[in-house]
């Protein structure tokens, strides 16, 4: 998809889309609004008539498993992973076929790079100095402590003025006036440090209204070297078209909806929030930088994004769930004896991590744990749950049964201290405290168990009887017990020890 519009249109076309005309106010109605439809599981909302603003407003474009998986073209989120890890896990090739595919592969990474072209539709409407206005935005005030309205789903774009790397993330911006806004640059991230690495002021733009693929690519946690553009043309199978800036020495997607261009000044600073957050709590009042918006270009009725947070769930858990799978490659790459891994939505992601491993050593629970303590954003993560290789851990009821049945708290529990969210409240200190280990895997006598037990399982010859007798009982009316979740069990059991 290249751009929104396309994106909207299969939408429709999916039923996966509902236009309201009827009047609303951004002032917090389309927040109660999008929350009940996303806590329902509904479909991506297009608001045609806000009041006081003239563009219609999008939310909830992201809000289901099965809208994400429309928004990157696939069956299930792990496919994505699938594109990511074959190149990952290239091997030199053997034979004519195999160098075939590699040169394939290689090709699509080549294709990836985001393409320059001298026209784009962004700039169907220039609006310069006096005449930019934020006000003609639908920007929503999303909970009643807010202090003003916020724009939520930008993808900010900006270069590290030490080797002109480009970074674009996912920050969110408090109106001030008409052209200024602040940047929400939490202290681990990317764009807060091309800003502190300026002397003087960092051009800034702002990309609002993108195809889904690259609005996610602006919330992916790649390293700072990587540019998320790129990220966003291998996923879709076609590069990023970008145009130059109108004022600032950047370039910018070149369908998008919507672009702010603007500066920030390194020792500007003004105080930012409270904002309802997706922590579920209102985020404390700080300093950040003052974003200025120098021009502020369009296409011709433009459609303007839109995502609320708050106490999960909300829309931006299958962002993160996105995330979750498409990173696991990468994660396996650099902690090869990890299976699977499982971020809850209710945990609010950094809050809670589970995570099954291949245990081939006493003690390896803890390796993993401090690993993932030391890997990119997921250094963060405050509590992590180990278990056995062949524990689902999307499924809690069986990760809790491992978390009771296996553990000894004064053994097999790890307190150790690091870096938390920028956001989390509950530390004494802002920025680091406690982080949780537990180890539910089955213990080895090195690490002080007795004799471990062995775990109860029916043999797989009375489950195959009963599998193909079921219909014999008369008991079909039973959901989901005919074949169903045991013999699944056992398959995937036996899928693991294949591997
Ligand atoms: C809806 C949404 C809102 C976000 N808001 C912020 C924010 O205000 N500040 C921030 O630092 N990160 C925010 N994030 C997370 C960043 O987008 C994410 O960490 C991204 O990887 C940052 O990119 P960077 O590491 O290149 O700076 C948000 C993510 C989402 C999905």
């Amino acid at each position: 998809m290249r751009d929104l519009r396309e994106w909207i249109a299969l939408l429709e076309r999916e039923g996966e889309l509902v236009r309201v005309a009827a009047e609303v106010d951004p002032d917090l109605e389309v927040t109660e609004i999008a929350d009940r439809t996303v806590k329902a599981g509904g479909p991506a909302l297009l608001f045609e008539s806000l009041k006081g603003a003239r563009h219609p407003l999008l939310i909830n474009q992201f809000g289901t498993e099965r809208r994400m998986c429309l928004a990157f073209g696939v069956e299930r989120l792990d496919d994505v992973a699938r594109k990511v890890s074959d190149v990952l896990e290239m091997q030199p090739p053997q034979g004519l076929m195999d160098k075939v595919r590699g040169l394939q592969k290689l090709k699509s990474i080549a294709d990836s790079r985001p393409q320059k072209v001298r026209r784009g539709p962004v700039h169907e409407i220039v609006l310069e100095g006096d005449d930019v206005d934020l006000a003609l935005l639908p920007v929503q005030r999303c909970w009643p402590g807010d202090p003003a309205p916020f724009i939520t789903l930008p993808a900010v774009i900006t270069k590290d003025p030490r080797n002109g790397n480009r970074n674009v993330g996912m920050y969110r911006m408090q109106v001030v006036d008409r052209n200024t806004t602040f940047m929400h640059w939490q202290i681990h991230k990317d764009g807060r440090a091309d800003w502190l690495a300026t002397d003087g002021r960092i051009p800034v733009a702002v990309a609002l209204g993108l195809d889904p693929v690259t609005a996610y690519s602006a919330s992916a946690p790649l390293p700072k070297h990587i540019d998320e553009l790129m990220l966003a043309g291998f996923l879709r199978g076609e590069p990023v078209e970008l145009v130059q800036g109108v004022t600032v020495d950047l370039e910018v997607p070149a369908h998008a909806e919507i672009v702010l261009e603007g500066y920030i000044e390194r020792d500007e600073l003004g105080t930012e929030g409270p904002f309802g957050d997706h922590t579920g709590y209102y985020t404390a009042p700080e300093p950040f930088p003052v974003f200025h918006i120098t021009a502020m270009t369009m296409r011709r009725d433009a459609v303007y994004p839109s995502i609320v947070v708050g106490k999960p769930p909300q829309e931006d858990a299958w962002l993160g769930k996105a995330t979750e799978r498409i990173f696991l490659p990468a994660i396996r790459a650099t902690v090869p004896e990890i299976v699977d891994y499982d971020l809850p939505i209710a945990g609010a992601f950094h809050n809670c991590c589970i995570v099954s491993i291949k245990k081939a050593f006493p003690g390896h629970a803890h390796k993993v744990m401090h690993a993932i303590w030391g890997l990119g954003m997921l250094s963060l993560t405050k509590s992590i749950v180990v278990v056995d290789a062949h524990v689902d851990v999307h499924d809690y009821a069986q990760v809790l049964f491992y978390a009771g049945a296996n553990v000894d708290p004064k053994r097999d529990v790890v307190i150790a201290e690091g870096p938390l969210d920028h956001l989390d409240h509950a530390p004494e200190r802002q920025f680091v405290g406690g982080k949780l280990g537990i180890d539910a895997t089955a213990k080895l006598p090195e690490e002080g168990a007795r004799p471990w037990p062995e775990e109860i399982e029916m043999s797989a010859e009375i489950r195959d009887l009963v599998d193909r007798r079921w219909a014999e009982y008369g008991l079909e009316s039973i959901p989901g017990a005919g074949n169903g979740r045991l013999g699944q069990t056992l398959r995937s059991l036996r899928q693991l020890q294949r591997r």
